[in-house]
């Protein structure tokens, strides 16, 4: 569909898709401020004043989006893509300018980071371009060691963003809080991208729909590196904007209940990136007992679930919507303190999603959509949505689909428990691994994963209030334990 956009195209020809695709990059921290601000008549006064704004950030609260809100509200104008694209360059909004024309990286990159484009992704098209468009990059979310090592330094005046490069042994380069390595040097860490599983002294700690994780050891201290692949129908193009998308994501989202990125690659043959390794994994394995690990206690589970809620909070009040909660997202540190991943990484897998590819992965996902997300609309109460079925999950330990069971969905489960004729009541339901549990605290979380898992999204808490019911139950093992 982008392909098909050029800089004169109508924003009001923009396609609902795309704008939705904008607004994944824009509405996020509110950066649509940051264009709405640069908007102008053809005057040249300012389109749109404070009173608008306020009326576009109250759309908010009705789950709406207000970068597609205010593309509307500009499109009946004859603005065009390459209005918009120009100011979110000036804004150094890199990667949401690449929504609209993939090949725009390949313009506005330096010559020598051209050819590092062409090494990474061989379908942009490359044009070495040194003009001062060059000064606009973001280069916190693109730049690697070998870019600063080969390029020449930025003429006086320039607005480029540098990251500071240390190049002393082996030491990362900090970039704006990330460190950007070289590939080969994620490669030794990981013993050349050991593939088989770490239970047997490889480095191959899983597999997800856009790359393979390796556990990796830096100066001591262990890390986990997703080396990402174009994989199902995800282009290159796409790829990148996933990979700006998590890097520019993470930098300005930080939570104790959200994974920690280390840092990036993108010099090599993969773009890869570099997290705080989470010594006990995921909730999913954690939860199967993958590897013989023993089962989680109840206590633990709530604590993991309160956590988890938390981070998704924090989230949504920054107006960001995961649209991938699942128990494989949930990691878990040393402490089982719960981390949520991949909230930039999850674009492609909407995309996916409405197509009619039947992938594992994709049906692993589909375990945890909304049914209005199964449509194409998503809002923070999907996120809700979701976080019911890790609900059952922590419930039950049961896996969220699996075809040889009656229903096939978790997410289902609840209508049989419910269902007085059904023989299944909750107690059947919890998981008999588990012994300290009580039964009010059981039933609390119950009760919350089914209002999670209301099939009107109107109906469904909204995630402070998840929250609030999380720690009303935590406390109360706590008030038990005393
Ligand atoms: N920071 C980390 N520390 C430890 N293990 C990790 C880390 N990140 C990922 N893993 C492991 O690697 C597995 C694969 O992760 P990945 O995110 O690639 O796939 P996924 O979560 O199953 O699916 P998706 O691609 O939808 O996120 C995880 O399930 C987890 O077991
Ligand atoms: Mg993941």
């Amino acid at each position: 569909m982008s392909n098909s956009v050029t800089s004169a195209t109508y924003i009001r020809h923009l396609s609902y898709g795309l704008r939705r695709k904008l607004s994944d990059f824009l509405d996020p921290q509110d950066r649509w401020k940051d264009v709405i601000v640069s908007i102008r008549k053809p005057s040249g006064d300012l389109r749109y004043s404070q009173h608008h704004v306020r009326r576009f950030e109250g759309l908010l609260a009705q789950g709406r989006s207000p970068t597609v809100e205010l593309l509307n509200d500009w499109g009946t104008t004859n603005c065009t893509v390459g209005e918009l694209v120009d100011i979110l360059k000036s804004h150094k909004l890199l990667a949401a300018a690449c929504v609209l024309i993939p090949g725009i990286i390949s313009l506005i990159l330096p010559s020598t980071s051209a050819v590092r484009t062409s090494l990474l992704f061989p379908n942009v098209p490359i044009k070495a371009d040194n003009s001062s468009k060059s000064t606009n990059v973001n280069y916190s979310a693109l730049s690697t060691r070998i870019l600063e090592e080969r390029e020449a330094p930025s003429p006086p005046g320039s607005s480029v963003q540098r990251p500071q490069i240390v190049l002393e042994d082996k030491e990362p380069v900090h970039t704006g809080g990330f460190s950007s390595f070289l590939y080969n040097e994620l490669m030794k860490i990981t013993g050349n991208f050991d593939d088989r599983p770490t239970s047997d002294g490889g480095s191959r700690l899983g597999e997800g729909g856009f790359g393979t994780v390796y556990r990796g050891l830096l100066n001591d201290t262990p890390v986990a590196v997703k080396k990402l692949n174009s994989m199902d129908d995800i282009s290159l193009d796409e790829l990148q904007v996933q990979f700006n998308q998590e890097i520019q994501t993470l930098k300005v989202l930080k939570h104790e209940n959200l994974v920690d990125m280390v840092g990036f690659s993108c010099d090599g043959q993969h773009p890869c990136l570099v997290y705080a390794f989470m010594a006990n994994g995921s909730l999913l394995d954690r939860l199967a007992c993958k590897d013989d690990t023993p089962p989680l206690c109840w206590r633990q589970r709530c604590l993991i679930a309160e956590g988890t809620a938390r981070g998704l909070e924090y989230l949504h009040c920054n107006h960001h919507i995961h649209r991938d909660v699942k128990s494989a997202n949930i990691l878990l540190d040393d402490q089982f303190v719960a981390k949520i991943s991949d909230f930039g990484l999850t674009r492609a897998s909407a995309k996916q999603t409405s197509t009619t590819m039947m992938t594992e992965r994709i049906v692993g996902t589909r375990a945890y959509m909304a049914p209005e997300a199964l449509r194409g609309e998503i809002t923070p109460k999907s996120d809700v949505f979701s976080f019911g079925v890790v609900l059952l999950e922590i419930l039950s330990g049961l896996p969220p689909a699996d075809e040889n069971r009656e229903p096939q969905f978790l997410m289902e489960a609840h209508y049989d428990i419910d269902d007085e004729d059904e023989d299944l009541t909750l107690e059947d339901f919890v998981d008999k691994k588990m012994s300290d549990w009580e039964l009010c605290q059981v039933e609390s979380v119950y009760s919350l994963a089914c209002n999670c898992l209301h099939e009107r999204k109107i109906r469904r808490p909204v995630i402070k209030q998840v929250l609030s019911e999380l720690k009303g139950v935590v406390k109360s093992i706590s008030l038990d334990s005393q």
